[in-house]
């Protein structure tokens, strides 16, 4: 039977830490460290995404904007927004949720935001940051994974590190922070042949492929600590994750819930990214 490895319990704690900070910062430079979330458009699931990011940092105590744009927002005035919050000194981070609208260059967006405000760790200057193992702004997802693994009192060194999925957001950077805690890692994808067999070598699997119940029990190697970054919704509605729940868990030593687990994860993260980003 798996341990649950319960995101919404550390990421609570984690909050509260940061609401210590808060106080504290404000204490020592005479203001509150403030994140500015930016939204273009209506996508729903952002919508959610957004709401949690402002309800969370309201929580920890830090000054929160919400910039929400409509659909039909110009590139232009999207990068007119940023430049003018790069240049606010009451902004520490800039948040803008993606996917943006078809009609707005991603990659231009975030090449836009000033580095020490790029709370997301997005910024080619973080992402080669984090490839150069120099000190940097971590994306939140893959700092969040990393804490829910610790949390299970694991030590990777020398374990087999298998991440399904190789987006920019998640698997590319969890990759490489396993690869710093010295796990052998396997990046594998939706081309793998027989992902199975890789899946089934284990020790630490972490999927963010997006597609529910990828992952069975038979892929699972026993004791595995399985990470579940997938947020699907079955055909009833229901929220889900890519790996099948009822068949891996008991096969896994540590599992993580979907919902409440690296979702609640990467909202903390987002703020401990919020606090770095006002010291520097
Ligand atoms: N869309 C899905 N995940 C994320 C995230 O971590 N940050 C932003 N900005 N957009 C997202």
């Amino acid at each position: 039977m798996g341990q649950i490895i319960d995101g919404k319990a550390l990421s609570a704690a984690i909050k509260e830490e940061v609401r210590e900070q808060v106080l504290s910062l404000e204490k020592q430079y005479g203001r509150k460290p403030c994140l500015c979330v930016v939204i273009v458009g209506e996508n729903p699931a952002s919508q959610v995404y957004v709401r949690n990011k402002v309800k969370a940092a309201a929580f920890t105590g830090m000054e929160s904007r919400l910039e929400a744009l409509p659909e039909d927002t110009s590139e232009a005035a999207l990068l007119e927004l940023i430049a003018a919050l790069n240049a606010d000194p009451a902004v520490d981070g800039i948040l803008v949720q993606l996917p943006l609208p078809k009609h707005i260059d991603e990659e231009k967006v975030i090449d836009a935001i000033a580095l020490d405000k790029d709370v997301d760790g997005f910024h080619p200057g973080n992402v080669a940051g984090l490839w150069l193992g120099k000190d940097c702004i971590v994306p939140c997802t893959p700092a969040g994974i990393l804490r829910l693994i610790d949390s299970t009192g694991l030590s990777l060194s020398g374990k087999q590190a298998v991440v399904v999925g190789r987006s920019n957001i998640v698997g590319k950077p969890v990759a490489k922070l396993l690869l710093d805690r010295n796990a052998t890692v396997t990046l594998a994808h939706s081309r793998t042949a027989d992902l199975g067999a890789v899946t089934r070598q284990a020790d630490v699997l972490v999927v963010a492929v997006g597609r529910a119940g990828l992952i069975t029990g038979d892929m699972v190697k026993p004791g595995a600590v399985l990470i579940d970054v997938g947020m699907n919704r079955s055909a009833e509605g229901k929220l889900c994750g890519d790996v099948d729940f009822a068949s891996c868990e008991p096969v896994a030593g540590w599992i993580t819930p979907v919902p409440g687990g690296v979702g609640p994860m990467t909202i903390a993260m987002l703020m401990v990214n919020t606090i770095r980003c006002f010291r520097k």
